[in-house]
This record gives structure tokens, C-alpha cells and sequence, in this order.
């Protein structure tokens, strides 16, 4: 149903959403939008100086795909690059116009704009990117290996594509990907998923925190040290993340491999519940 040829995203968002086929990333993300402060942004930032290994990207051209908030295509601008961000789901794009509205209303080098990694038409028009980042994204589009391909088609020679893929836990995964599905399904999905889980995410940190004599609230004000992110924020995308794939570090590091990109830093969940993260070079 989803996916008609090339892996196009041909029904539209509304009608994903309205067919339980995909989650309101972009609802989320605006939530997200009420905490965001200075201290987030410059974890954001830390978390791409530490997988580019760069200190500012002045005079490169930085692509976001599936910019979500906004926040990672923010951190590159004020690392100095000229951006370009589109995101698929449109609360996503205006969340991304809020942060630029805030943060640097007047500038021409950062452009938004909605558009799938799945349209092969609108990638072409776009060019070439010294850095392509994609952020937990290609595994939420339905067809996660035309997206793996179609993004590094957009990388020029030399260049970056930053990458995070969720790792394939088998069958856990598999469970999982019920659990988003049923998630989506409707309100009764939803009501049940998220009464069932929070309570359960919040007890189960709380009890593990005590029996290690661990102030129990800190994991939520430490959480920001992973890209800035929201605990809060973080569970809803994980249990309604839908369409949802996984891939294992080696099948993603092949997959490049083969095409010519080299692996140059490498972040992994263990085998645990996550994404892991891949900064891959584009041999010249
Ligand atoms: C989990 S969020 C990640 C956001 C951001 N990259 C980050 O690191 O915070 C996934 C984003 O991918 C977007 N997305 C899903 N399918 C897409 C597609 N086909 N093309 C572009 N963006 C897509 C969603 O709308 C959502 O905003």
C-alpha cells in the first residue's frame, strides 16, 4: 500500500497518518520545541564537532534530511555552514522555520523546505552536500534502503554522510515494530501504548536509580548530553516511530562499502535498544 515504485512516498502525508501508517513525528517535535535553550544547542553542536571530527564547517554546504525540530540544522549553521533542510512531514518543516524565525531570522544561508528522501526528482534538484546528515530518519521513511541509497547519492566527492540507523535487535525488534504499528493504529492504540509504557519507562529509571543511591530525577536533566534531546520527547518518537526498520552495524557498513565510502567513525547502542551512528567519507 505504502510504497507504489521506487519507494515514493505517492499517497501523501495525511493519508499515511490517517491510514495508521506513520507517526506525527512533527507533533512531537514541536513539543520539543518548548524546551529547547542554549544549553541543548551547544550539545547539538558538540555532538557534530565530535562525530565530524570539525571544529567549524565554514564554506561547506550542509544537507538535513528529515531536519525534524530544526535543532541539527541550527547547530551547522552557527558551526558556519550554508544549510539546506526539508523534512517529509510538515509540522517537522514549520518546526525547523520556528527555530530558524528564532534564531537567525534574516539569513539567506538556510533554506527549509518540506520534501522526501524517497523523491528522486527533488533530490536531483538539489545538488550536491560536502556534509549529508541524516539523523534517525532513513528507518522511518518505509523503504530504508532506497533511502540509504538515495542519500548518498547527494554527497560530492569528499565529503561527509552522518547517518544513525536503529539497531536490528531480531525478533525484539520485531515486537517493537507491533508496538509503533499498534501505536499508530488510532487513539485506543495510542491511550494503551503510552499508559502501558511511560508509567512503566518512569518506574523502571526510578527503581534502578534508587538501588544504585542515584538521585532518580537527574536522568531526566542529564538526558540533554545526548544531542541536546528530551527524555520525554524521545519516548513518544520510540513508541510511535512508525514505519519502523532496523539494520545491524555490518549490513549498513557493507552497504557503503560496496559503494565506494569509507567508514570513518563509528557509534554503536552495544546490542542494545537504539540507533547506532556511522560518519562515512565518499572516496574522490
Ligand atoms: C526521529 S525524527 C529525527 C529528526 C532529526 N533528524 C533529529 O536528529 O532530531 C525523524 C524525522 O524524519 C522525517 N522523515 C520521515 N520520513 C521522511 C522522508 N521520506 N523524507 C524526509 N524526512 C522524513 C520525519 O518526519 C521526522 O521529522
Amino acid at each position: 500500500m505504502l510504497k507504489p515504485s521506487g519507494g515514493e512516498n505517492k499517497i501523501g502525508h495525511p493519508t499515511e497518518i490517517a491510514l495508521g501508517e506513520r507517526f506525527e513525528f512533527g507533533e512531537n517535535w514541536s513539543r520539543f520545541l518548548a524546551v529547547l535553550d542554549e544549553a541543548r544547542i551547544e550539545e547539538a553542536e558538540r555532538s557534530l564537532k565530535r562525530m565530524l571530527g570539525l571544529e567549524r564547517l565554514s564554506g561547506k554546504r550542509f544537507l538535513d534530511i528529515g531536519s525534524g525540530s530544526g535543532l541539527f540544522s541550527l547547530a551547522a549553521r552557527r558551526m558556519g555552514a550554508t544549510v539546506h533542510s526539508f523534512d517529509f512531514d510538515p509540522k517537522s518543516v514549520a518546526c525547523t522555520q520556528e527555530l530558524k524565525r528564532r534564531y537567525c531570522p534574516q539569513e539567506a544561508a538556510w533554506s527549509i523546505e518540506k520534501g522526501s528522501v524517497l523523491d528522486r526528482d527533488y533530490l536531483q534538484s538539489l545538488g550536491k552536500f560536502d556534509v549529508v546528515y541524516s539523523w534517525g530518519v532513513l528507518h522511518h521513511t518505509g523503504a530504508m534502503w532506497q533511502a540509504l541509497e538515495n542519500a548518498a547519492a547527494l554527497v560530492a566527492d569528499g565529503g561527509f554522510l552522518f547517518i544513525s540507523i536503529y539497531n536490528d535487535q531480531l525478533y525484539k525488534s520485531v515486537l517493537w515494530r507491533k508496538v509503533k504499528q499498534f501505536y499508530c493504529s488510532g487513539p485506543l492504540g495510542k491511550g494503551l501504548t503510552v499508559g502501558f509504557f511511560i508509567p512503566y519507562f518512569v518506574l523502571r529509571g526510578a527503581i534502578f536509580d534508587l538501588l544504585c543511591l542515584k538521585n532518580p530525577l537527574k536522568r531526566y536533566s542529564n538526558y540533554k548530553k545526548e544531542r541536546g534531546m528530551a527524555r520525554w520527547t524521545d519516548w513518544f518518537d520510540w513508541l510511535g516511530g512508525y514505519p519502523f526498520e532496523v539494520a545491524k552495524p555490518e549490513e549498513i557498513f557493507n552497504f557503503y562499502h560496496q559503494r565506494g565510502y569509507r567508514l570513518q567513525k563509528l557509534k554503536t547502542c552495544g546490542a542494545g535498544l537504539g540507533c547506532n551512528e556511522f560518519v562515512f567519507t565518499k572516496e574522490e
